[in-house]
């Protein structure tokens, strides 16, 4: 019997170890000593489904290894594994030394207004959509190849990508949720049997964006937080940096935090202090006891204490309940309530040193009703409700409050992730009192409002930021489905 390839990693030659390790660190520029042969590639060093697959692309390169054998999916979990794979296709098959055969062609995008007159253009264009989204090479991107088993793209992101490519389509209407479109191949049937037949085809996105950008906020002459120190988790992209931004432009110190998206959080910390801010950015998960042992040390260290803790960060797949693994309702615990916890406990001596201090924690107003594919989010947050009124209690004597923000549905990266989102998106908002969903600056007026002076009598709060969606009946179901 041969052994499991993570287990011959830790005898892959240590040459073939090294260059996996380099094309690691290529595609990450994680520091090399960050790269251990054994470290959980995806829960312990943050590397996410898309920036896996490109691993495994640029190792394929490195060693000319057929496409058929990329080293991906539940057998390479590790970069020894990886290289125990490389190892394992080198001694087996010589072909594997053989150059990769070149790409084939893909043809530019139909422009605005063209027809989709043939076959290929559109799967040329499906799989450009592919690539874009997912940020794939395209010539990992073969039409047959099963989307999730052997391209590692989880449903999350194929979701995003059927929005974005429904948009370019110019379809208003998905393929049935319950076809299971499993390769490109099977999308483009989908898609062609929906598509007008003698309809143009736009190449532009249609559509309101739905993207989160800070709104350029006035310069502030009064500095509220003028000598603070605040922790917002998962702050490189979102709301929780529009947060982060909001409580540098008010006068704190901001420290940011990425983990799957180490450039953004990066970026965050660059743009605040370019625009006159101060900012630090610390790496690490907020899932991972060892991170956050880092993490604090180096904030304790470099800052001397801490005043304010929003617990953004936040990891629960979108989906029915058919699609939720353990595992992401494990990941999902994880990060929102065992990271929460960790946090306000690791912070509580830093901000019991200063007198007392303020935590804020993040919640979705569907925690206390039912939207259709937030089962995870929702059921989670619930349990961010409760932990956030029994660490409001027994932080109390130590002078720090502890409140909640519970959001509903927010313009941003998030919302596109819902399959039929611009569907949705139109249904929300026609159930909103108002017309309108909240945006990450509501959000983030709230939370600033929460951590400051004004609310010094208001601990335990749970306050519901949705613009009264959660308080009406339309809009949270499921479209109803044609009989
Ligand atoms: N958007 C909405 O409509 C909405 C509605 C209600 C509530 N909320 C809540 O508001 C907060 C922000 O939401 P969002 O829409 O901006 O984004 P999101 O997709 O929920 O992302 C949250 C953030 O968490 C970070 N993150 C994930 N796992 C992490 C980990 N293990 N350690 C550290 N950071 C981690 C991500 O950064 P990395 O990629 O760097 O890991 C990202 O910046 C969340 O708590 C969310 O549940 C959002």
């Amino acid at each position: 019997m041969s052994a499991h390839p993570s287990q011959q990693g830790a005898g892959a030659p240590s040459n073939i170890f090294e260059r996996v390790r380099h094309c690691a660190a290529s595609v990450t520029r994680y520091p090399l000593d960050i790269l251990t042969r054994d470290a959980q590639l995806e829960d312990e060093l943050g590397i996410d489904s898309v920036k896996l697959a490109e691993i495994a692309a640029v190792v394929a390169r490195e060693f000319n290894l057929p496409p058929d054998r990329l080293p991906r999916g539940g057998k390479a979990p590790t970069l020894g594994a990886i290289a125990g794979l490389v190892t394992q296709v080198l001694g087996e098959s010589p072909v594997a030394l053989a150059p990769v055969a070149p790409a084939a062609p893909v043809h530019a995008a139909t422009e605005s207004g063209k027809r989709v007159s043939a076959g290929p253009d559109l799967e040329s264009r499906v799989r450009a959509v592919f690539a874009r989204v997912t940020r794939y090479p395209e010539d990992l991107l073969t039409l047959h190849a099963d989307l999730e088993d052997e391209l590692g793209i989880d449903s999350v992101k194929q979701a995003e990508v059927m929005a974005v490519l429904m948009k370019e389509l110019g379809l208003s209407e998905g393929p049935k949720p319950a076809q299971r479109l499993r390769t490109m191949a099977a999308i483009c049937e989908a898609a062609r049997a929906l598509l007008p037949s003698a309809e143009p085809v736009p190449s532009a996105p249609v559509g309101r964006p739905v993207h989160v950008m800070a709104a350029p906020l006035p310069s502030r002459l009064d500095l509220p937080f003028a000598g603070k120190v605040a922790l917002v988790t998962g702050s490189g992209k979102g709301i929780g940096k529009v947060i982060a931004t909001r409580l540098a432009r008010a006068g704190a110190t901001v420290v940011v935090n990425s983990f799957h998206s180490r450039d953004d959080g990066e970026k965050t910390a660059r743009d605040i202090v370019e625009s006159g801010g101060k900012a630090l950015h610390l790496w690490g998960s907020v899932a991972n006891e060892e991170h956050l042992e880092r993490m604090f040390s180096e904030l304790g260290e470099k800052l001397g204490g801490l005043d304010f803790l929003v617990c953004n960060a936040s990891n629960g797949l979108i989906g029915p309940f058919d699609r939720i693994s353990p595992r992401d309702w494990d990941k999902a615990f994880r990060t929102c309530i065992t990271g929460t916890y960790e946090c306000a406990m690791r912070a509580r001596p830093l901000m019991a040193a200063r007198g007392g201090g303020g935590i804020v924690t993040m919640s979705t107003s569907m925690s206390q009703r039912y939207m259709h594919d937030l089962g995870c989010q929702g059921v989670v947050k619930a349990g961010v409700e409760s932990l956030t009124r029994y660490l409001a209690a027994e932080l109390a004597p130590d002078g720090i409050r502890t409140n909640c923000v519970s959001a509903g549905p927010v313009h941003g990266d998030l919302l596109g992730m819902f399959p039929d989102a611009p569907d949705r998106v139109a249904r929300w908002e026609a159930a909103t009192p108002g017309g309108r969903l909240c945006t990450a600056d509501d959000v983030a007026d709230v939370t600033e409002l929460l951590l400051g002076p004004k609310t010094q009598r208001v601990n335990g709060a749970i306050w519901v930021v949705d613009a009264g969606l959660s308080g009406t009946v339309d809009g949270l179901l499921p479209a109803a489905r044609p009989s």
